[in-house]
């Protein structure tokens, strides 16, 4: 058998993107809260742009989004039908820190997530706990300006502190902020950072990334003190770089993609700033804000496992003739003429998932967790039906991948969870069109809908995958 018996297969979701309800029980506004969906999304969601208010001329999906927060029992159902041995969640830190610097917690927030837990628990589903998951706290980026700014690193261990000790028992394993490296491409949605009105945007990217680094390792301490069973997680998004020739240079460049990337874990896994980093923050004058106990709290409290979004590989090149760019995520890249793309443009490379298992699990000998992949596609819903083969088959490409990674290269792999496993809001366009889901939601773009469920045909399909431990996946 492949995978291991106690393999956990499931589904991922965020806070923002699926739960709504985003002032009701005492919850604080967030910086998500204030990126609309349309033309004017993207200056705020790398940079933080404009008056951050929100206004009536825009659409805020995080608002509504598909209301997770009144609809958790029966998605939680849902998911038990299909079989899920995980399910994947983030924490709102608003919900339970409606500013951010309270001392004391939102008792109504720390309640919605117990219910979720117990929920979860009634089914034998073992939840896996994203603290920040594009996640701050207007309260945060008004008064502090963000990760920017050291003094997040005391709220955030209040948050985990509250956090872990509320959930003892209920929560083994936590996931500190997802795709940490997002901060360097979108320091608005990955960290509250306003980029507007500074000059040397690269030092702040890479202060408030030092002070996300540090915040997690104190994060992963502070679990195991609470509680030694807890297994700590960093996150990465992942996906590595070829070079678009064998011309040296390139081969060069795509060495220096991933390294950008792997900065992250390197620091996360080996507990230091790599050497290379070192040098070249050096070369471009960026001094990080190492303090009192920075680096022994980065050596000593490394993370338990690698967790890491898969949706492609990167390309690239240094010759300026080859420049057809296209989009993956906010991750430039050029298009690889040996790949699909999905209808947003993403390209679909499942071997690319392969390749990029091992590359981590080369670098690091620590288990490995898929935490999200997926496709995001147009569902029709016909008669209450949605025929979904396209997501079947992505979803069963990569998984054949991820098999190939365990069985005949050995990685060791914890789990696969599949990115919106019910559908929610797309993180980069704030479309609701870009579905990923095995439950179809009626809710469309301008926030119209009745939010009802429906399965998809991929639903059954999931149940025999897991059903299976991924042996059928036709
Ligand atoms: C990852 C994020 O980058 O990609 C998710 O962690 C996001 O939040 C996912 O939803 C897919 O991206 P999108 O833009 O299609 O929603």
């Amino acid at each position: 058998m492949a995978f291991r018996n106690d393999f956990l297969w499931g589904g991922a979701t965020a806070a923002n993107q699926c739960e709504g309800a985003y002032t009701e029980d005492g919850r604080g506004l967030s910086n998500v809260d204030l990126i609309p969906h349309g033309k004017d999304r993207f200056p705020v969601f790398v940079a933080g742009e404009g008056s951050l208010e929100t206004d009536q001329d825009h659409y805020y999906p995080s608002h509504q989004a598909v209301d997770f927060y009144h609809h958790f029992k029966e998605d939680i159902a849902l998911f038990h039908q299909m079989g899920f041995k995980t399910f994947r969640l983030s924490i709102s830190w608003s919900r339970i820190f409606p500013l951010g610097d309270e001392e004391l917690p939102n008792e109504e927030g720390l309640l919605f997530y117990e219910e979720i837990f117990k929920e979860c628990q009634k089914y034998g589903i073992e939840p896996l706990v994203t603290i920040t998951h594009f996640d701050c706290p207007m309260g945060l980026v008004k008064r502090y300006g963000g990760w920017e700014n050291r003094k997040l690193i005391c709220f955030y261990k209040n948050l985990v502190r509250t956090l872990f000790t509320r959930y003892k028992g209920l929560v083994k394993y936590w996931l500190t902020f997802n795709e940490i490296n997002m901060i360097l491409h979108a320091p608005f949605l990955a960290g509250g950072v306003v980029l507007q009105g500074t000059d040397n945007t690269e030092a702040v990217r890479y202060t408030a990334a030092h002070h996300q680094l540090v915040a997690s390792a104190w994060a992963t301490k502070i679990a195991h003190e609470i509680d030694p069973e807890m297994k700590v997680g960093c996150m990465l998004a992942a996906g590595n770089a070829y070079a678009n020739t064998c011309n040296p240079k390139d081969v060069w460049l795509a060495l220096e993609k991933d390294r950008s990337e792997y900065f992250f874990t390197d620091i996360q896994v080996r507990g230091y700033y790599p050497s290379y980093a070192r040098k070249e923050l050096n070369r471009k004058g960026i001094t990080v804000p190492f303090k009192e106990d920075d680096e022994e709290v980065l050596r000593e409290n490394t993370a338990d496992f690698i967790s890491l979004s898969y949706y492609s590989s990167r390309l690239v090149s240094t010759d300026p003739e080859v420049n057809n760019a296209t989009d993956a995520n906010v991750f430039a890249t050029l298009k690889n003429p040996y790949l699909d793309v999905s209808e947003w443009g993403w390209q679909i490379d499942p071997l690319g998932l392969r390749i990029t298992l091992n590359a981590l699990y080369d670098r690091y000998q620590k288990p490995l967790f898929i935490v999200e992949n997926g496709l995001g596609a147009k569902d029709e819903l016909v008669d209450g039906k949605v025929e979904d083969d396209y997501r079947i088959s992505y979803l069963r490409e990569h998984i054949k991948a991820m098999r190939d990674a365990v069985e005949l290269d050995g990685v060791d792999l914890l789990g696969y969870t599949t990115w919106g496993c019910i559908d929610l809001v797309s993180a980069t366009t704030g479309e609701m069109s870009k579905r990923y889901g095995f439950i179809y939601v009626d809710r469309d773009d301008e926030g119209n809908g009745s939010y009802k469920r429906y399965k998809k045909k991929s639903f059954d399909w999931y149940k025999i995958v897991i059903e299976t431990n991924g042996e059928i996946l036709d």
